[in-house]
């Protein structure tokens, strides 16, 4: 189906904890994009309890929607399409978008499009800019999902690389719980690194040897554990424990950490622009919003003479403009879905 000129798609994403509606022209302007972020529920718990974050779904879906549509300024009428998140995501968040998406599609008539909310993070860049020359190669960093793509196009993607264990988000938020820096970590362990030392402690670069373009981000977080706790058994001179570090310390410690994660993932994204000819970069997902990576990722693409896109922090966590944007790119390709369309935890590509 050809989205007609001016096409509006409305998104609707609640894959983890943010509920989500965007609205999107032609595949690449926002118009609206209201996210309901659920991050005060999840703090006392250090991260994302699924059953509460399913029931805050429930309860923010149908205010996210009204709060796009109004702030745009549009009706139902002039939604042309809808987007949905069907997949990956945690499961009960999941069917409360796509219930909602579905609910609309039918009373609206309108085309459904389910959208891998993965490939959305790596098509952010284009929201509120200039479209992507393809063929590229994309870097997903998030609290859940760490991978890297070939893309030909916005819906050609394949699998390059991926987390054997821990998502790098995933790492950030257990190492700033470990140093205390609070939650969600990567902001915190972000700000903090600022004033420290990447060079204080040499923290182990996993899966650097060879061509392995997979992840590997749990020894990092335990050498981590270790270096502030001590490893157990082993005698120390000094007491360990985070009581005994000093501010500095642990600015160090976050600036260390943050160096090596970075170091692995320019270190792939080079290995996956070398394999494949790329001549654009494409970073997306939450840990696309650290200062650190993106200053490695502009001195990389230099380097390879490469086009750098990273999306505006806004578009980097969990939006529904990303899914609406690609939604558009869906439909044109005749990738509509129905009302059976099934929701999905985990997707193996
Ligand atoms: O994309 P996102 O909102 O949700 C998932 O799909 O997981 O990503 C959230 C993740 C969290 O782990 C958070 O700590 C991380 O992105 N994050 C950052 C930064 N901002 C958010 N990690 C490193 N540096 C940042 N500035
Ligand atoms: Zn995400």
């Amino acid at each position: 189906m050809t989205p007609r000129d001016g096409a509006i798609l409305l998104g609707v994403e609640s894959s983890c904890d943010e509920a989500a509606c965007a609205l999107v022209r032609d595949g690449r302007e926002v118009l609206a994009n209201a996210v309901a972020s659920q991050i005060d529920l999840h703090t006392r718990y250090g991260g994302v309890v699924p059953e509460i974050a399913s029931r805050a779904h429930v309860e923010q879906i149908n205010a996210v929607i009204a709060e796009a549509l109004r702030s745009a300024g549009v009706g139902p009428e002039d939604i042309f399409a809808v987007a949905v998140t069907h997949q990956p995501g945690l499961i009960g968040s999941l069917l409360v978008g796509l219930t909602a998406a579905k609910t609309l599609a039918w009373i609206w008539d309108a085309p459904l499009v389910g959208v891998n909310h993965v490939y959305a993070h790596a098509y952010a860049p284009a929201l509120d800019g200039e479209p992507i020359d393809y063929p590229a190669v994309a870097l997903v960093a998030s609290g859940g999902h760490t991978a890297l793509y070939r893309c030909k196009s916005p819906t050609d993607m394949t699998l390059l690389g991926t987390t054997i264990d821990d998502a790098a988000g995933e790492a950030f938020d257990k190492v700033a719980s470990i140093l205390q820096l609070g939650y969600p970590g990567g902001p915190a362990i972000d700000r903090a690194a600022k004033d420290g030392d990447p060079k204080a402690v040499n923290f182990p670069r996993t899966l650097l040897k060879g061509r392995s373009l997979d992840f590997s981000f749990s020894g990092i977080k335990t050498a981590v554990l270790y270096h502030v706790n001590g490893v157990p058994g082993v005698k120390y001179d000094h007491p360990r424990g985070l009581e005994h570090f000093s501010r500095r310390e642990i600015r160090d410690v976050a600036a260390s950490f943050q160096q090596a994660v970075v170091d692995v993932l320019a270190t792939k994204i080079r290995r996956a622009v070398e394999n494949t000819g790329a001549g654009t970069i494409l970073l997306g997902g939450g840990v696309a919003a650290n200062s650190a990576l993106r200053a490695a990722a502009e001195a990389l693409a230099k380097k390879l003479n490469c086009t750098l896109r990273c999306p505006p922090l806004k578009y980097c966590t969990d939006n529904a403009a990303m899914i609406a944007a690609l939604g558009w790119h869906y439909l044109r390709a005749g990738r509509t879905a129905d009302l059976h369309l099934a929701a999905t935890a985990t997707v193996r590509r």
